[in-house]
């Protein structure tokens, strides 16, 4: 670690952790609500779980994105944090914000839209912390020694987040129009500008860890971004399929969407292939696995799995089931939650100046909590094709269906309860750590 200001990172990091673990808390409680045993029900509602859980999870990805811009953008731009006291405030409001939006789930204040369940109210205290992050990184960028590629790209990244908030804010008295819009937020954001995120932070591990030249890592990028922006854009095409939208939605969402693959293959190919031609062997190996394993989850989840429902004769049997449940864990796990613990696994060692990561517990962290979430994809998908065929196909009831699996969801909490021997294992080296050390010669910030 060369600069100072980029400890804030530590903050962000450590918040990220915490969340995660409140996230799998609830993703327990629903798993226990699915096998019959919902004792929680007056106090923590099925529709409250879910909200809690998935707000949870944007909230810990934003807050990782956050930390690894702070971490990133100073020593890209070759210069200091430009205030690194407003990033301290910055992160108080994140926090503050996010305890409010979750508080408000169990006193039934919330919206009903999947994903931006939180209400419009809050909504615009996100918008001033996200600018206040916007302006800090954007002015460091603006003020530093040199403008990479791969800082431009991760702003670029987080400023269409940042934009893309903005349309889920409107308000409709028409159900087709709001749950259009919507996608622009939740579709754009995961097939579309956080991949940028993503390759950005790829990029930069990959500088940092392969020895391969900057040069010939950025290159890639260009082209990642291209197949992304191609394929995602009119991907979105695959949620308006039976929602009130034009039928031309069906052709478009198709097609486009089926060649979305190809970006995260491309990330997944980008990223071995500079790990190969890396002479270099830097000594953290398992910062290294957790940046390839997100290249190559990524594409399994959100690829693969995505792909297997997104052909508009197939979603119109699995659309909101137990199907999407199974493409949406493993896809956000190795997409984004990887990327963040890939980030986390090579900074904290650069910002403590301690080298845990040669102990056995990073790398049983790695395995544990890979095979708990793939056994995870496994009992949704168990779960969700069998609700499809007898509740979509066979006509039965919605509830007896219900009960009809809840048997998978025993096969998910075992699954969930090893992917979560992981998670610990990660948590307790990330405490192991302690905090991050002052730099030689930087100015001191209170962290
Ligand atoms: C990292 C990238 C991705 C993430 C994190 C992700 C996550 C998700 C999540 C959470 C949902 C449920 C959304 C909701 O109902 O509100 C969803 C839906 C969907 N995803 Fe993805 N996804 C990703 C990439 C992809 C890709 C590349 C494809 C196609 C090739 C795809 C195809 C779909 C389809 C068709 C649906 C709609 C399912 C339904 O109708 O219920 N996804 N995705
Ligand atoms: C480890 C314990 C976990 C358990 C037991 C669990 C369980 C669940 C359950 C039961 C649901 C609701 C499914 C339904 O609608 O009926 C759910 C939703 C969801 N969970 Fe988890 N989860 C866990 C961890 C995670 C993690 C680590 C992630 C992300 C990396 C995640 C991402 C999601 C997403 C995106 C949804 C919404 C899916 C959709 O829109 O269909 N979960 N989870
Ligand atoms: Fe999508």
């Amino acid at each position: 670690m060369k600069y100072s200001t980029q400890r804030i990172a530590y903050l962000f990091f450590a918040t990220s952790m915490l969340l995660l673990t409140l996230q799998i808390i609830y993703g327990f409680i629903m798993g226990f609500a699915h096998m019959g045993y919902d004792g929680l029900h007056s106090v923590i509602p099925f529709n409250a779980a879910r909200a809690t859980h998935t707000n949870l999870l944007v909230m810990w990805l934003l807050s990782g994105f956050m930390g690894a811009a702070y971490y990133i953008i100073p020593e890209e731009a070759e210069r200091e944090l430009m205030w690194p006291k407003l990033a301290i405030v910055q992160w108080a409001a994140l926090v503050i914000t996010g305890v409010t939006a979750i508080i408000g789930f169990h006193l039934n204040w919330w919206e009903g839209r999947k994903f931006l369940e939180i209400p419009r109210g809050l909504d615009f205290l996100v918008v001033v912390d996200v600018l206040m992050f916007i302006f800090n990184i954007a002015a460091t960028i603006w003020r530093g020694k040199r403008i990479t590629t791969t800082s431009s790209v991760l702003f670029f990244g987080l400023l269409a987040a940042a934009l893309l908030y903005l349309p889920g804010m409107i308000t409709f008295d028409s159900q087709v129009l709001d749950s259009y819009f919507r996608w622009w937020v939740v579709h754009l954001w995961v097939e579309g500008v956080w991949e940028l995120i993503m390759g950005a932070i790829l990029s930069y591990l990959l500088i940092k860890m392969t020895g391969v030249d900057r040069e010939i890592v950025e290159k890639w990028l260009y082209i990642i971004v291209g197949v992304t922006f191609l394929s995602g854009i009119l991907g979105t095409g695959h949620h308006y399929y039976y929602i009130g939208t034009p039928k031309y939605w069906l052709m478009i969402g198709g097609i486009f969407s089926a060649l979305e693959p190809l970006a995260f293959l491309g990330m997944a190919f980008y990223a071995i292939g500079m790990a190969r031609k890396g002479g270099r062997q830097h000594p953290n190996k398992i910062a290294l696995t957790w940046t390839l394993g997100c290249a190559v989850m990524s594409f399994v989840g959100a690829g693969f799995l995505g792909f297997a429902h997104t052909l508009p004769a197939v979603n119109m049997w699995t659309h909101g089931t137990l199907v999407t449940a199974m493409h949406g864990h493993l896809a956000f796990w190795g997409a984004y939650a990887m990327l963040i613990f890939a980030m986390i696994a090579y900074a904290l060692p650069e910002m403590t100046g301690r080298a845990i990561y040669k102990g056995r517990l990073a790398e049983i962290s790695f395995w544990t909590s890979n095979i708990g979430m793939v056994a995870m994809t496994g009992a949704f998908a168990v779960a969700g094709v069998a609700q499809v065929y007898m509740e979509r196909m066979s006509g039965m009831d919605f509830l007896a269906v219900q009960e009809a699996i809840e048997v998978h969801f025993l096969g998910l909490v075992l699954a969930a309860t090893l992917f979560s021997v992981g998670i610990v294992a990660f948590i307790v080296d990330f405490v192991r750590y302690g905090k991050p050390q002052p730099v030689d010669g930087g100015a001191a910030v209170t962290v």
